[in-house]
């Protein structure tokens, strides 16, 4: 059966917008998922469920902190691909007996110990800093051991392009990345820093580690 010229032309409209629509439709998920999802950088501090100072607890004694290691609350930092952020047990541990010396201290530290008024503490919702899109993978461990081995004949290049064979410590590591986290009363995106895929591409070329797709995206 032969179309006459008309027919044809309203097929072919028809087909254009089809097109159009799937076209508008994968513009449209593809900025919803970028404002949704803002790529690693990009965001500043989200406000917090409980105002938790690094300061406090990873600061050095002699700015007032603690000194507590990074690793020690983000205990799979070296092991594995998220840092975690520690269960409210492990803030507990201390919490149920510092209350705070403050007027706003023991205000945040009571929202800590209310967690547990019914029984087994509830999670606190902690709002994400840093988040980059599903389809990217990330794992610390691996940058973790790199930038920590012990070998003095591994060139390690740092984001700023600085060279070093000594290997960091791994709050150093945590730095390149993060900036200075122990200082940070809010952790915020280390400043004038956005990491996103050339950061990355940048780091790895320097480095020697390979570039292709399929070692960062999934
Ligand atoms: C006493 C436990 C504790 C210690 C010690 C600690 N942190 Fe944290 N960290 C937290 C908690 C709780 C959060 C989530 C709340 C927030 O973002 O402030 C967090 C959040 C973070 C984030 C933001 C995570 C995100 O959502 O992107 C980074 C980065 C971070 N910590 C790095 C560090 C570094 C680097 C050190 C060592 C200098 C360190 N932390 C030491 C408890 C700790
Ligand atoms: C090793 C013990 C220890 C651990 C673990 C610990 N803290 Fe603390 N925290 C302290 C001490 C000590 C202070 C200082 C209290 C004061 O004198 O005001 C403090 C202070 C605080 C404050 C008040 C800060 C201010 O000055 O406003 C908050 C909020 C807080 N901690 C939350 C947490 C949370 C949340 C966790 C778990 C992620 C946690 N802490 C883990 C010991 C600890
Ligand atoms: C090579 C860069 C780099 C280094 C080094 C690095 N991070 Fe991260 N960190 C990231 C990126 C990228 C994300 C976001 C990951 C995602 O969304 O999947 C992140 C997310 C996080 C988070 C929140 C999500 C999670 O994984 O639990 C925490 C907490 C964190 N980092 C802590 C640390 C600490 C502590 C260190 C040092 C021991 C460290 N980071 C070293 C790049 C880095
Ligand atoms: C400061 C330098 C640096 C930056 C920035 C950096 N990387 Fe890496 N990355 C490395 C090094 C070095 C290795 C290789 C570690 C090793 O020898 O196993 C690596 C390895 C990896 C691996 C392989 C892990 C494994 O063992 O399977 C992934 C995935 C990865 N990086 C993703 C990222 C992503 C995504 C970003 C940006 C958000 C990023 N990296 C930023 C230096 C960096
Ligand atoms: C070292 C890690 C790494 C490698 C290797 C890498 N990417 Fe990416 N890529 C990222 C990160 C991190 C993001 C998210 C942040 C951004 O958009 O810059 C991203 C985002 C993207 C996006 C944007 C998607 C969006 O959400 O807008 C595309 C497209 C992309 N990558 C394609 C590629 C292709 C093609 C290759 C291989 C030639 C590649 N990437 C290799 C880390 C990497």
């Amino acid at each position: 059966m032969s179309m006459r010229p008309t027919g044809k032309i309203l097929v072919l409209a028809g087909v254009g917008l089809v097109v159009t629509v799937i076209v508008g439709f994968v513009m449209a998920v593809v900025l919803i998922s970028w404002f949704s999802n803002p790529p690693f950088g990009l965001g500043n501090a989200p406000p917090q469920p409980i105002a938790f100072p690094h300061t406090v607890h990873a600061g050095l004694p002699a700015d007032g902190g603690m000194g507590i290691q990074c690793e020690f609350c983000h205990r799979n930092v070296t092991k594995g691909e998220a840092a975690t952020v520690p269960a409210v047990e492990q803030c507990l541990f201390c919490h149920i007996t510092v209350g705070g010396s403050t007027e706003s201290a023991i205000a945040e530290i009571s929202l800590l110990r209310e967690t547990t008024e019914d029984g087994d503490p509830l999670p606190i919702n902690w709002e994400r800093v840093h988040r980059l899109p599903d389809h990217v993978r990330f794992v610390h461990e691996a940058h973790i051991r790199f930038f920590t081995a012990p070998d003095p004949n591994i060139i390690r290049t740092l984001i700023n392009g600085e060279e070093t064979t000594e290997p960091l410590t791994v709050q150093q590591t945590c730095t390149v990345c993060h900036g200075e986290v122990a200082a940070m009363s809010v952790v915020k995106p280390k400043a004038g820093q956005s990491l996103k895929m050339g950061t990355c591409l940048d780091c790895h070329r320097e480095n020697n580690v390979p570039t292709d797709c399929t070692v960062c995206h999934k």
